[in-house]
């Protein structure tokens, strides 16, 4: 797909859905992968069924809402490979709840999970990426997984569409800063739509259980009825995207959102 050999690459949130592809996609292009999650069990169960289907990648515990936790695996990443090219801050979660009901507690737990930890993790690994940067020509990339929730407005999605909008600025201010100081580290969003994964069920059977659709059927239905291509987003769809971004095929690109979402946004 992309020849990303050579470079190391840190992805978060990689025990399932769209962190999983990813993590695989990039090894399968070259890259040594370390894959991250707050869920060690499912995450080392997961890479051991990679492993056996001949996927090889480095499991390490972290949860990104822990900046000390950052700190400790960007130092296993520099003891074991000496040097980080590409970080992929895919972890995230969705609240579902209408704006006058979601408390203040539930604003600040998603701006925490899905915004805060891509502050302390873009902040803990560009030193080791700076440096990093100086060895190749192309550089370090950071892509950050936000979603079309970060560009347009969704049902009971206040606090996951503030913090998901919140990625998508602070991946351009990130971008320009590190382009200025002359880094060479590029940094750009990508903007999922439905995609099938645990995440995207878990928000449908919400809208179900607070009566905003009727039944799965009408769920997927609307799914489809609202994307052009007419299909749930596959998880391959997104991870392929990423490795584009991490690869020297985007070099010219930092600062930009790319929507992956069949068509969803573009009525
Ligand atoms: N699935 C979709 O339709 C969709 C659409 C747009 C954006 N996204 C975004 O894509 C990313 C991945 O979503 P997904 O659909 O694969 O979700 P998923 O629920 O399948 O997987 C999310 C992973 O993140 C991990 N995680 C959650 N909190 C964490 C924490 N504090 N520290 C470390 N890991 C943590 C979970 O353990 C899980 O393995 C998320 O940021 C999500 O907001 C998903």
């Amino acid at each position: 797909m992309f020849d990303l050999t050579g470079k190391v690459a840190l992805v978060t949130g990689s025990a399932k859905g769209i962190g999983l592809e990813t993590s695989a996609t990039l090894a399968r292009c070259g890259a040594k992968v370390v894959a991250t999650d707050l869920d060690e069990s499912g995450l080392f169960g997961a890479l051991e069924k990679l492993t056996s289907e001949g996927t090889q990648l480095h499991g390490l515990k972290l949860d990104v809402t822990s900046p000390e936790q950052w700190s400790r695996a960007i130092e296993e990443v520099e003891n074991a490979y000496g040097r980080l090219d590409i970080l992929v801050n895919n972890a995230g979660f969705m609240h579902c709840g209408h704006f006058l009901e979601t408390t203040l507690e539930e604003f600040r737990r998603s701006m925490t999970v899905n915004f805060e930890s891509v502050v302390i993790g873009m902040q803990t690994a560009v030193p080791l990426m700076k440096r990093s940067a100086t060895l190749s020509k192309a550089g370090g990339s950071i892509i950050n997984v936000s979603s079309i929730f970060g560009q347009v407005a969704g049902d009971l999605g206040a606090a996951y569409c503030a913090s998901k909008g919140a990625v998508r600025l602070l991946t351009k201010a990130a971008a320009l800063d590190l382009a200025r100081a002359g880094t060479n580290i590029r940094v750009n969003s990508v903007h999922p739509g439905a995609v099938n994964t645990d995440l995207a069920h878990g928000f449908q059977g919400e809208l179900l259980e607070k009566g905003v659709i009727q039944g799965r059927e009408a769920g997927t239905q609307m799914v489809l009825a609202s994307t052009p291509l007419a299909r749930w987003g596959e998880v391959d769809d997104i991870s392929g995207v990423i490795a584009f971004l991490a690869s020297d095929a985007s070099k010219f690109m930092t600062g930009s959102e790319v929507t992956v979402d069949g068509g969803l946004t573009m009525t």
